[in-house]
């Protein structure tokens, strides 16, 4: 294994941190606010839903810093080794010029009583950065994670769109320091291992895949955390103690992404942002799916590997990748081993994972030529919400119009993410007509047992998943416009 260090260092806004001691489950925001009294990032939900925390945490990436935006309240201060973090406080000197995003906040009147303005300023402060003059379109993505009360949006949306009137993106300090700054985060990020603390306060960041699997081998109980965007909620609403940590979100060898002949291997470690080029450019059908799972701060931190390995009935990855027959491989020591998607979920809170065993990447095979392919998610809100309902549906009809192959897949419908096989039993080798979809309708009742809960009853479940596979068949024989009227 390679050496370790017992200190955890990061540069927040100027300053060299060092940090030898400190709880596994301290928060960033907590740290912010009560450790360094920085009151700029503001405490919302504390849960990573309205964005009123949001910071920058720079990451050396590719040979690059990239700036994002991410929720401190559900990032966790051992997760900074090696990184730039950026806080509101950082934009403008004390008594000097407003920051140009700010200071287009202010001539536009995109805030009132201010309280999600710190975090607006951040997310706009990212995407101004990458899109000095932004589409709306833009502007509404960045801001999908960050919540206002009582501006509306539109004055909001217009200073984003204004800012670079109030200064260029060249002058910035984080982009004229860029150089500057990756040396002195290099020089951190010393490629050991660091491990502090004891017992249920030991956090250990190691330095590479491989000594992750020997630490996670030797310690099995302590938690992974790669994102925190599920575990981070464990903390700040459930109290619970995750202690001892291994936090693997920055490690090189799970972020790589291979586009290769048949199919596309993304490591546990692949954030949903980093993925989003791929997935667009393999499964276009995903982009809509792909940009209603949370909001920017959550797709900057959440990983596939961490919505796969916590196995939730409503995580939303899975009903596609099981449509596409993915498959993932898990890494014990130096042992590794291929699962099936569909036979990872067994039963509620339960996977084919062993102590000690780590997600290493997930290999998504490519839709062949002709097949169809659909993803739709039904949620309360369209923006930053949960499935109630998500359904993936494949089909291959074949040049006699009969139903060649149907796969189909639901979040939302079971205790574990499921295939729909009487569904797909039904159609198989039948036209692919109304008729067909609509005697397939009752086997919903045989494949899936929903529960009532706070997102949906069980009686809308059943008719949602149902009239999901009628808009899929409408969508792919070209009546589309039948779905549109109906609404009408
Ligand atoms: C505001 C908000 C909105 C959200 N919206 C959505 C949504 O729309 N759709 C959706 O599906 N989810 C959503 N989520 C849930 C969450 O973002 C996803 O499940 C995400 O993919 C989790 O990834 P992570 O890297 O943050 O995992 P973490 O929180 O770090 O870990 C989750 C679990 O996976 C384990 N784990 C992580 N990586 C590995 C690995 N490589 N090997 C083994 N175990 C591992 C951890 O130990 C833990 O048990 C949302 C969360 C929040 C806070
Ligand atoms: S406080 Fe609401 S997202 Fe962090
Ligand atoms: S200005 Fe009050 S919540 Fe946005």
């Amino acid at each position: 294994m390679t050496g370790s260090n017992n200190a955890l260092r990061f540069v927040l806004n100027d300053e060299d941190v060092e940090i030898t001691s400190i709880k596994a489950t301290e928060t960033l925001l907590d740290y912010l606010r009560l450790t360094r009294r920085l009151r700029g990032s503001k405490e919302g939900c504390a849960e990573g839903d309205c964005g009123a925390c949001s910071v920058l945490v720079g990451r050396l990436k590719g040979g690059t810093l990239i700036y994002e935006a991410v929720n401190a309240c559900i990032c966790f201060v051992g997760m900074l080794h090696g990184t730039h973090v950026v806080t509101i406080e950082h934009l403008s000197p004390a008594n000097g010029p407003l920051h140009p995003v700010q200071q287009a906040m202010v001539e536009l009147h995109g805030s009132q009583c201010g309280f999600c303005t710190p975090g607006i300023v951040m997310s706009l402060y990212a995407l101004w950065m990458r899109e000095p003059s932004p589409t709306v379109e833009q502007i509404e993505v960045a801001l999908q994670g960050n919540l206002c009360r009582c501006t509306g949006y539109s004055p909001i949306v217009r200073a984003a769109q204004a800012a670079s009137n109030y200064g260029p993106v060249a002058t910035d300090a984080l982009v004229v320091h860029r150089d500057a700054m990756m040396s002195r985060l290099r020089a951190m990020a010393d490629g050991k291992t660091v491990d502090i603390g004891e017992g249920r306060d030991r956090l250990i960041t190691p330095a590479s895949v491989g000594d992750l699997a020997e630490i996670y081998a030797a310690n099995p109980t302590a938690t992974l955390v790669s994102g925190a965007t599920d575990v981070g909620l464990w903390v700040t609403k459930f109290m619970r103690d995750i202690g001892p940590m291994i936090y693997i979100g920055h490690l090189r060898g799970l972020d790589t992404i291979t586009e290769g002949e048949g199919a596309l291997t993304l490591g546990a470690g692949v954030t949903y942002t980093a993925a989003a080029p791929a997935i667009e450019r393999h499964f276009p059908q995903l982009h809509e799916l792909w940009y209603r799972i949370g909001g920017a701060q959550v797709r900057n931190a959440g990983t596939i590997g961490g919505n796969i390995a916590n196995g939730s009935p409503i995580g939303d990855t899975p009903p596609p990748l099981l449509a596409l027959g993915a498959h993932i491989t898990l890494r014990k020591g130096s042992e590794r081993r291929e699962v099936k998607l569909r036979d990872y979920f067994i039963a509620y809170g339960k996977q084919d994972r062993q102590p000690g065993e780590f997600v290493e990447s997930v290999t998504i095979p490519y839709l062949p030529a002709g097949e169809k392919l659909a993803c739709y998610k039904i949620s309360k809100r369209k923006d930053e919400d949960i499935s109630s309902v998500c359904g993936a549906f494949r089909v291959f009809v074949n040049d006699d119009g009969l139903v060649g192959m149907a796969r189909i897949a639901f979040g939302g419908m079971a205790a574990t993410p499921k295939r729909a096989k009487s569904v797909e039993d039904a159609l198989l080798g039948k036209p692919w007509t109304t008729a067909t979809v609509e005697s397939a309708l009752p086997a919903f009742a045989a494949d899936f047992q929903p529960i009532t809960d706070m997102r949906a009853s069980r009686e809308y479940r059943l008719l949602a998943a149902q009239n999901l596979l009628r808009r899929f068949h409408l969508e792919t024989t070209g009546q589309a416009e039948r779905l549109t009227k109906a609404v009408a």
